[in-house]
């Protein structure tokens, strides 16, 4: 596939959104960020966006299934064909995306997800791991499918949680991994090495795993 256009979806600091800048304008991966859409207008990710040349835009949207919610999906539509953006990336977009942009954008729009799904969806994937209290965590790269959370997976990384750990301190060393997993995950998209059957990825000649053997989480001692 020749050169992606992103529209990368934020709403907040916008560390994962900088990943990606970062990792274009270092030629790690073909594509560019065409435009960076934030349904908060103090979304720091906007000044991210600025300070590299990109359109930031600020969407407000609505309740979801209110005339406000839909409008502002279909402004998100115009503005995506407007940017000629190829694939969506959904970047701490704490939103549920409407129906015009996933219809536009069938198989196209990616979200990444601090956790490693099918456990812990939602809006707080680190808190919610680590008061449940499993050992290993991490996150997911997927495809967006309209049920939050649930869509075919590309890409994991996992993350022990040590006993000391709070929501916080295992969201940093989550979101480490985030910036790796994401950039790599619309790589393989630009290349047109995703296989997707129902809800299975293939990565087409994909590497052996990074970490040959298991995390396991506390340490072995036997
Ligand atoms: C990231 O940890 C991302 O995985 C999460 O929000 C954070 C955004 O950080 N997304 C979700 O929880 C989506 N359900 P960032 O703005 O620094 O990229």
């Amino acid at each position: 596939m020749a050169h992606l256009n992103l529209g990368v979806f934020i709403s907040g600091r916008g560390t994962n959104l900088q990943s990606i800048i970062d990792a274009c304008e270092a030629g790690k991966i073909d594509a560019s960020v065409a435009v960076v859409i934030s349904d908060q207008a103090e979304a720091y990710g906007l000044e991210r966006a600025r300070k590299h040349n990109i359109s930031p835009i600020h969407v407000p949207v609505g309740k979801n299934n209110t005339p406000k919610y839909d409008e502002a999906d279909r402004r998100q539509l115009e503005i995506l064909r407007e940017y000629q953006v190829d694939l969506v990336c959904l970047a701490g977009y704490m939103r549920r995306v409407g129906r015009a942009v996933l219809e536009g954008y069938a198989e196209a729009i990616l979200n990444i997800h601090p956790a490693l799904l099918p456990s812990f969806p939602g809006t707080h994937g680190q808190g919610d791991a680590a008061d449940y209290g499993v050992k290993v965590s991490g996150c997911t790269v997927h495809l967006a499918w309209p049920k939050f959370d649930t869509g075919p997976i590309i890409i994991q990384a996992a993350v022990p949680v040590l006993e000391d750990d709070d929501g916080d301190s295992l969201a940093d060393r989550i979101l480490r991994q985030e910036h790796k997993i994401y950039p790599q995950a619309i790589q393989w998209f630009a290349e047109g090495r995703l296989q997707i059957e129902g809800r299975c990825v293939t990565v087409k000649d994909a590497r052996p795993p990074t970490i040959a053997e298991a995390i396991i989480s506390p340490g072995l001692e036997i």
